[in-house]
């Protein structure tokens, strides 16, 4: 193995692809890289996106060289840390973002990054299914993780790589509504709290950032980056899961589900306190016994600079066993909500990596966790 192969990839030991949950014992995983990424150009998912106070609106182009270095840098520590605790870390191979996309049907100028394999890659027990993303420059970001899915597929034979059909991401993709130069926060949460998203129903599109795994259940984001036809292609693409969409109405920009609804073990979920899941989605968490808490507030007022996500963050956790949790390093008060519940927090400094495309959680994607596929919620929905 060469001395560059063995800085992408761990070495080989046995490889096997499992992983039911968001919680159970983590013993391999995909972490992202910051090496190359853009702000890419203008396009209708992105600029949907894009809050409208952001200095990213009207630029696009390559990072800056300091801030790529300084996210690789804490990536590489948060790495260092998994793999101190026995975990094994692998991570993706960056294409050129520089490159435009085209396609019979679209052209962007550049494209965007490998820092999250959690909006590509959903593991769904012995699956890797690359998902049909709705943003243009993020097209051809699976290749990035080719390399280390082709090398699974060879390793462990009851591996299932799967790719969901891409989507074509013509222009009846995207509401026209939503190309507006100014929308303000009143219209979005109008439009939001009555599923008015960005994204049309055109043909299936959905993250993998927008799915939840509780073994049997996937709960789903219905949102901008995920469509009702994509939520249908899971449902028929896992039939013996049972898929539940859910919404969050005091998002403005729902996107990913993972800094809104947050399991941090059996039994218990964090959900974001401005974007709480209405009353009759809540029913049926409930009459299975699982407890819903509001999250700890963030412990920043505003994201870090050149950033696409919110404060939120704080609450993008990696849980590492039902008794371990990874928790960004500044935000003191989810350490401390989560200490509170008796379990142990793992600092991790990755601040400064947010603005390449999320938290703990965004940055990574499961190889294998233990355990099974068990069944949380037997009392099914009403
Ligand atoms: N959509 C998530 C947030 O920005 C990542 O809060």
């Amino acid at each position: 193995m060469t001395a560059q192969s063995m800085d992408h990839e761990s070495p080989m030991t046995g490889i096997r692809v499992e992983s039911w949950n968001e919680w159970d014992p983590l013993r391999h995983v995909i972490l992202g890289r910051a090496t190359g990424c853009h702000i890419p150009p203008g396009e209708p998912a992105v600029d949907a996106k894009v809050p409208e106070d952001s200095e990213m609106r009207g630029q696009h182009g390559m990072r800056s060289r300091e801030s790529i270095d300084r996210g690789n840098e804490l990536l590489d520590r948060f790495a260092g840390q998994l793999r101190a605790r026995g975990i094994q870390v692998d991570r993706p191979t960056p294409i050129d973002f520089s490159q435009p996309v085209t396609t019979p049907d679209f052209h962007t100028g550049s494209q965007f990054g490998c820092m999250p394999p959690r909006d590509v890659l959903l593991t769904v027990g012995k699956e890797i299914l690359e998902a049909a993303m709705s943003y243009r420059c993020r097209w051809f970001e699976y290749l990035c993780y080719r390399p280390l899915l082709t090398r699974y597929w060879r390793e462990d034979p009851e591996f299932r790589h799967e790719a969901a059909p891409k989507p074509r991401l013509t222009d009846a993709d995207y509401r026209e509504d939503y190309f507006a130069d100014a929308i303000d926060i009143a219209t979005r949460l109008e439009w939001t709290s009555r599923k008015y998203f960005v994204t049309t129903e055109h043909e299936p599109l959905f993250d993998a950032a927008d799915v939840l795994r509780f073994g049997r259940d996937l709960v789903v984001q219905h949102g901008f980056t995920t469509n009702l036809s994509g939520v249908e292609w899971l449902r028929r693409h896992f039939p013996d899961h049972r898929i539940h969409p859910v919404n969050f109405p005091g998002d403005p920009y729902p996107i990913h589900i993972d800094a809104t609804f947050t399991p941090l073990r059996p039994g218990v979920i964090l959900n974001n306190p401005k974007r709480r899941l209405p009353d009759d989605q809540r029913e049926f968490f409930a009459r299975n016994h699982w407890e819903i808490i509001d999250a700890a507030p963030p412990a920043h007022n505003a994201p870090p600079p050149l950033c696409y996500s919110s404060t939120w963050l704080s609450m993008n956790v990696l849980v590492l066993d039902p008794k371990t949790v990874c928790v960004e390093k500044s935000e003191v008060y989810q350490a401390e909500q989560i200490d509170r519940l008796g379990m142990e927090v793992v600092e991790v400094d990755l601040r400064d990596a947010y603005a390449f495309g999320g938290g703990l959680h965004c940055s990574t994607a499961d190889v294998l966790r233990e355990g099974g596929c068990e069944d949380y919620f037997p009392h099914a929905a009403g």
